[in-house]
């Protein structure tokens, strides 16, 4: 089975072929255009900038994957583009050009979950055949979030962050200490030369029960010590490694913790990890340390894999397509399309939510609705 895949869903266009075997899902070709140049001097993706280069790139990009390995459009079996969650103009474009394609063709369409290919990115990426039950942590600029992966379609949320995305708050930290966009790895060429124990920052949500996070909280108690010492910074190069390296410490505690702590309450033994912020190498060695402490096999994508790109959306439609589920595709996109709503007929997923909560609530355990946000942001400082 081969599937083209297209993932537009914020700044990056993206282009992937992909081919299924019994024992894995290969990528034959992708490319991926970055549109970071474009969005830098604006310290932000500018959603407009970034629809029209999708459309620029898109009609580019198809052709030279497909010449990659001398492969007409005839040769593809389904095709595959994001439907959300993202910014609504980016996904139109890659979603229309798609659903245009496959009519044309008159090939399945898949219209796939971003927040799907980011649970299934690890296995492609490490050319293993996705085994469920896993526990995903997806870690990017949008969201942060643990799922419990029971099957196709059918995904638990065991716990996700209240306020800003961990990307994000590495994006506002290095925007307040006057480092270019992203900042996720500007935040950590700065923090290998520091101290992460130099200023002590707030962890959120200690219980152990609790899987959800917060970072607006450490975000504010940087934002403090940034404007306290507003003389040290200037009088000394240490001090901005030093608050890079606590920040990001404590991003990756908090991650790492929970982490490990949702596999456990999963009652399963593998982790899969993704998202922009898994390229970050204190986060990898942290979790590669902790789930060898506690027999977990963790199961993280090569930086390449772990950012937006096609052979995750290309990769969840040709192994559903493999595992005879349904092609599915929206007549339209939808920018805030959930992981853990009941799909359209998806009463087993329905159910079993139901279920969870039931036998939760029963064991004393109260786990929060869909949507729900805690009424307080406990924050200790440890
Ligand atoms: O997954 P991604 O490419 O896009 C979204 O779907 O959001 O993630 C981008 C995010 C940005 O916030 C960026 O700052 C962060 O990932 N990021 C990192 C690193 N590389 C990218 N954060 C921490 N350390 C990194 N090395
Ligand atoms: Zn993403």
């Amino acid at each position: 089975m081969r599937v083209l895949g297209i993932e537009t869903s914020c700044d990056e266009t993206a282009v992937a072929l992909v081919e299924t075997n019994p024992w894995s899902t290969d990528i034959l070709a992708q490319v991926i255009s970055s549109q970071i140049e474009i969005h830098r001097p604006y310290g932000g993706v500018v959603p407009e900038a970034a629809t029209r280069e999708h459309l620029r790139n898109l009609p580019l990009l198809v052709p030279k994957v497909l010449s990659e390995v001398n492969l007409t459009l005839e040769g593809i079996d389904a095709v595959a583009a994001t439907e959300g969650p993202g910014l609504a103009s980016s996904l139109l474009i890659g979603h229309s050009y798609a659903r245009a394609l496959a009519i044309a063709l008159s090939k399945p369409m898949f219209g796939v979950n971003h927040l799907e290919g980011h649970l299934f990115s690890p296995f492609i990426a490490n050319r293993r055949a996705v085994e469920f039950p896993f526990v995903g942590l997806i870690v990017s600029g949008g969201h942060t979030i643990l799922a419990h992966a029971l099957g196709w379609d059918r995904y638990i949320k065991l716990g996700s962050t209240v306020d800003d995305a961990a990307g994000e708050a590495f994006d506002k930290v290095a925007k307040l200490l006057g480092l270019p966009y992203p900042g996720g790895p500007e935040i950590e060429k700065n923090a290998i030369r520091g101290n992460p124990e130099a200023f002590g920052l707030p962890r959120s949500f200690p219980e152990r029960d609790n899987l959800n996070f917060s970072f607006s909280g450490l975000k504010t108690a940087v934002r403090f010590f940034y404007e306290k010492s507003a003389q040290m910074q200037q009088a000394d190069a240490e001090w901005t490694y030093d608050l890079c390296a606590s920040f990001q410490k404590a991003v990756v505690d908090v991650l790492v913790r929970k982490a490990v702590q949702a596999v456990a309450q999963a009652r399963v033994d593998r982790l899969a990890v993704s998202g922009g912020v898994a390229c970050n190498k204190m986060l990898r060695d942290e979790l590669e340390f902790a789930c060898y402490e506690a027999g977990i096999d963790l199961i993280l994508a090569e930086p390449a894999f772990c950012t937006d790109n096609a052979g995750m959306i290309a990769g969840v439609a040709a192994e559903k397509l493999a595992a005879g589920v349904e092609a599915r595709c929206g007549d339209d996109i939808n920018p805030n399309l959930n992981l853990f709503a009941p799909e359209p007929g998806g009463e087993a997923a329905r159910g079993l939510h139901a279920a969870v909560q039931l036998k939760n609530r029963q064991g004393g355990q109260q786990v929060a609705e869909q949507g729900d946000v805690p009424a307080t942001h406990e924050v200790e400082v440890w």
